[in-house]
């Protein structure tokens, strides 16, 4: 056989490979990773929600709602008009909490225009919602996968925390916990907190508390990965339906940052699901985490301890004596740096022409 033959023979055995294990939803470097998405959509949500649908390495098994940027039903239509967008009408979109566990929600038409998805109007559902309650699909789904379930929550932990507090089992089956929110550098809602946790800070201390394996990816690193111009120029020479609704909300999001001196805008969500691509895009050492929940000025903070110890203070008569150091076991890793052009560019060559 000629070398020619030979090649073209080995080549398509090798393209047949690929398009064999793609269908299988797998990839060359394994199985499809196996995620949650948690979302309050949103403009931010809404990008995070098409790079999941749209990477091979990701197997989207069902998205739940909750309530944060926009309130719960706003946030279930967005979602369902999403996915009947994507053509992926095959995975289960089911509606969560309704508020917070104990605070009034807060929502964010101010960010993400008056429908939540940057004024966006897309065209009706063809999916139908899933009867589950959002809750209870993530504690199903996690049984019937144990340890391949990686949650990826993008919103408020209000339905993370109702899923463990309803069934703590569900702790050592979960894969993984690779949630947008929290910061170790100051808040976008108030000086210390970030929205996510700002909107449920009960829910997120269960939620960092629950001893699962966690990667908190913040505005720390949030901040750092900006979509600009340019990468909305390449979205603009492409087109598809997906392609061309990013564009609108990306356009958005950009002017938006520009009115706030901003050179671009953060790509807080679709980072978060970045990471559950691949890792490597980010630093994140390991952690112990507290979520403050009284603090006049400091509730809803991420209170990270980067040197995993406490000092020991023993009291003799009327004061207190340092007599040691403490170690706090780390409960989190925590995103401080990022690799934001292999991301940003990761995130146009997904999204382009879909
Ligand atoms: O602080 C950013 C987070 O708050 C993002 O998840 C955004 O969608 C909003 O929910
Ligand atoms: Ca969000």
């Amino acid at each position: 056989m000629s070398d020619l033959k030979k090649l073209t023979g080995a080549r398509s055995r090798g393209v047949l490979a690929a398009v064999l294990m793609l269908s299988l939803g797998s990839t060359a470097w394994g199985a499809a990773k196996k995620i949650i998405l948690d979302t309050d959509p949103g403009s931010d949500d809404a990008m995070a929600l098409m790079l999941a649908l749209n990477s091979p390495e990701l197997d989207v098994r069902a998205v739940t709602v909750v309530p944060g940027n926009v309130t719960a039903e706003m946030g279930l239509e967005n979602a369902l008009r999403m996915m009947s967008l994507a053509g992926r009408c095959d995975i289960p979109v089911a509606a969560g909490a309704k508020h917070p566990l104990f605070q009034k929600l807060i929502t964010a038409e101010f960010w993400h225009g008056k429908n939540g998805l940057a004024n966006v109007e897309l065209p009706p559902s063809k999916c139908k919602v899933d009867g589950r309650y959002g809750p209870d699909l993530i504690i199903q789904m996690v049984h019937a996968a144990p340890h391949e379930i990686t949650l990826v929550p993008v919103g408020p932990l209000t339905n993370i925390a109702l899923a463990v507090l309803k069934d703590p089992s569900i702790v050592p089956l979960v894969k993984e916990v690779i949630l947008m929110g929290g910061s170790v550098g100051g808040g976008n809602s108030t000086a210390a907190a970030e929205a996510n946790i700002y909107n449920d800070p009960e829910a997120a201390q269960i939620v960092f508390q629950a001893g699962w394996p966690i990667t908190m990816v913040g505005l720390d690193v949030g901040d750092k990965t900006l979509l600009t111009p340019k990468y909305l120029e390449q979205l603009r020479q492409s087109h598809g339906p997906v392609n061309d609704f990013i564009y609108q909300v990306a356009s958005y999001l950009i002017q938006l940052s520009e009115q706030f001196g901003s050179p671009g805008s953060p790509m807080y969500d679709p980072l978060a699901v970045g990471v559950a691509i691949d890792a490597t895009l980010v630093t994140a050492p390991p952690m112990h985490v507290e979520v403050e929940t009284h603090g006049e000025f400091t509730r809803g903070e991420t209170v990270a301890n980067r040197h995993g110890v406490v000092e020991r203070n023993v009291l003799h008569g009327d004061r207190y004596i340092i007599e040691g150091l403490d170690k706090v076991e780390p409960n989190a890793k925590v995103c401080l740096e990022v690799d934001a052009a292999r991301f940003l560019e990761m995130f146009v060559s997904r999204i382009r022409g879909k």
